[in-house]
């Protein structure tokens, strides 16, 4: 058995899809609204074609939107930074969502060939909702 996650910084956690095993014919994966995931999920995108290792993607943080990311397939890695703490998470357990919270910056590297991200959102894209620069992040952690 896999060693659980323990998640040591702000506005973050763990969740584990429900799924059935139906060998010989796959694996079916559940995340439902306001049940597995504890939000209303509005927006649902994923991210695939990681053909480079050494691409980089996140490198901010939401203001007030709430998500789960999943590893659906292959691996990668993601770092948490709360202003305060900071951890790094190897993401190859299609099951397993973390939640990115407000004011979590996030930076996801080390993607596998395979790899494909799936992310629940509460809500539509808002480019106002985002700290794109560290240094903004850090002072309104701080007010
Ligand atoms: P971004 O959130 O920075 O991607 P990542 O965190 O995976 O590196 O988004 C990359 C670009 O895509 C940016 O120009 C905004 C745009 N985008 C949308 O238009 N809608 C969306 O739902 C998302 C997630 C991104």
């Amino acid at each position: 058995m896999k060693k659980d996650i323990e998640i040591l910084v702000k506005n973050s956690g763990v969740i584990k899809l429900q799924f059935f095993n139906d060998e010989p014919d796959g694996n079916l994966v559940i995340a439902e609204s306001m049940k597995s995931v504890p939000f209303d999920i509005k927006r649902v995108y994923f991210i695939n074609n990681l053909h480079r290792f050494r691409s980089v993607r996140g490198k901010h943080a939401h203001k007030k939107l709430e998500q789960y990311i999943f590893c659906v397939n292959g691996s990668f890695k993601i770092k948490l930074d709360d202003g305060t703490n900071k951890q790094e998470i190897v993401m190859n357990d299609p099951y397993i969502g973390i939640r990115l919270g407000p004011k979590l910056w996030h930076e996801m590297t080390s993607f596998s060939k395979d790899c494909v991200i799936l992310v629940l959102a509460s809500d539509y894209f808002d480019e106002a909702d985002y700290f794109r620069n560290y240094e903004d992040f850090i002072k309104s952690i701080n007010n």
